[in-house]
């Protein structure tokens, strides 16, 4: 048998790189062999509660019987298991159905192999509908890794336009193209007065304000009451697209999504990573008129795998099991987390260590800072957090057989059950013991 240690020195010889949502760059100690549930093991032998779940995609957890069957049946009745589809498909047909059935935006859909390339394919859109140049978009909000939309910092003395600037602090890149920067603001998020001012200024020349809903992607901020329905305003008042990148909350917080769970409906949004259940597939849905474009061709979008059948079935599948028994899905995994995050919070309590838990359905963060508050609704509440513990806290729990994904999130699946809780606060408890 290969052992870790075997892997890594392989890896190094031929691997240019290990993947981005690895903390600390480098190649991780661990080679995975196996996924089945909730669990992971590698070359050692080693087993491993997995709560990272491919960085959120995994719902259903690794390999689930359920949605194994019926992919199978699903590709049984459509296509095979390896067929493109250079014309349209029924498949394709039934599930932006579903997608317009639930999602409060979707008027019609369109669908691509990544939500990076989705968000790109959104903001040409949008461009194209309102003539216009820029978008919005906001601090420690991850929209992909394309030049455009990947980090940069607010420019505090920024006198004209507030484009972003680069820094090391929010996923600088070399390589990126230097004007890339300049196609979008960068603002705080949850803060309404600081967007009606810059769409005072600029309002006429922005395409379309992008945020998540939910901020999962930096402290699993809630937006604060009334905030969303104010940015909907604002965007109707002065004619910007509003998008929801639901990339991560795409029914995952609920069929409907967060802009069903806050019942503010943008005018297009962005859905990825769970939607297929861990097969590759993303799409964005939005307003008839402006999806129209690109029937009309006005708009290109290409794209060799954009129909791919076995992402097309997973989407359909997944969303048939979020339909089934009134929701079950979502109940399993509301009393797994609570189970969860409330012994994670009664162990840092016993324990004297400061750490602040929040989460939405699905996913939650354990960050090593006291923010003397019950909500943190902004990335700039946990300035000052103990990053050196975090990363240790995440080592540590890997050591002790407990994955997380960076910066000490969770995502649930409904793989994970009670004894997996059970055994992954017996570990937190120790590891909290030697931090
Ligand atoms: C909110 C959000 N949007 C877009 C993306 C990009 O998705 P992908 O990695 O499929 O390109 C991600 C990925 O993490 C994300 O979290």
């Amino acid at each position: 048998m290969t052992s870790n240690a075997e892997f890594l020195e392989r890896a190094k010889r031929v691997l240019a790189g290990a993947h981005t949502n690895l903390p600390g760059g480098g190649f991780a100690p661990r080679f995975i062999v196996r996924g089945e549930g909730a669990h992971l093991w590698d070359a050692d032998g080693k087993e491993y509660i997995d709560f990272a779940l491919s960085a959120g995609p995994l719902i259903f957890g690794h390999s689930n019987p359920e949605f194994l069957q019926a992919l199978k049946n699903q590709l049984d009745t459509l296509w095979s298991l390896n067929s493109t589809i250079y014309q349209q498909s029924a498949l394709e047909v039934e599930l932006a159905e579903k997608f317009v059935q639930h999602v409060p935006c979707a008027e019609k859909v369109h669908f691509n192999p990544t939500a990076s390339e989705t968000v790109q394919l959104v903001i040409r859109l949008t461009r194209a509908y309102t003539s216009r140049r820029y978008f919005i978009r906001f601090e420690g909000h991850y929209h992909g890794w394309f030049d455009n939309v990947l980090g940069g910092i607010i420019n505090e003395e920024a006198t004209g336009r507030p484009f972003p600037k680069e820094s090391k602090q929010a996923l600088a890149t070399e390589g990126r193209d230097v004007a890339a920067l300049e196609q979008s603001f960068l603002l705080p998020w949850n803060d309404i007065e600081i967007l009606e001012e810059a769409l005072k200024k600029y309002g006429e020349e922005v395409a379309m304000i992008i945020m998540e809903p939910i901020l999962c992607n930096a402290g699993c901020c809630p937006p604060r009451p009334g905030y969303l329905e104010k940015v909907r305003q604002l965007c109707t008042k002065y004619g910007v697209v509003l998008c929801f990148d639901e990339v991560i909350t795409g029914f995952r917080v609920a069929l409907n999504s967060a802009q069903g769970l806050f019942g503010v409906t943008p005018d297009i949004a962005t859905f990825g990573k769970a939607m297929a259940g861990g097969l590759p597939l993303a799409a964005f849905a939005g307003q008839r008129d402006m999806m129209d474009l690109l029937l009309e061709k006005r708009v290109v979008s290409g794209g060799t795998f954009g129909r791919y059948p076995l992402g097309l079935a997973g989407a359909l599948v997944s969303i048939k099991i979020l339909e089934k028994d009134d929701g079950a899905f979502y109940k399993k995994i509301d009393s797994i987390q609570k189970r969860l995050m409330d012994g994670l919070k009664e162990i840092s309590k016993r324990r004297g260590i400061p750490m602040f838990i929040q989460g939405t359905r699905g996913v939650f963060i354990t960050r090593f800072i006291d923010i003397g508050k019950e909500v943190a609704y902004s990335i700039r509440d946990f300035e000052g957090v103990d990053t050196q513990k975090e990363r240790r806290w995440a080592e540590l729990m890997a050591e002790e057989g407990v994955i997380l994904m960076f910066v000490g999130r969770f995502y649930i699946s409904s793989a994970h059950n009670e004894a997996d809780v059970d055994r992954t606060l017996e570990c937190a408890d120790r590891v909290m013991r030697r931090l």
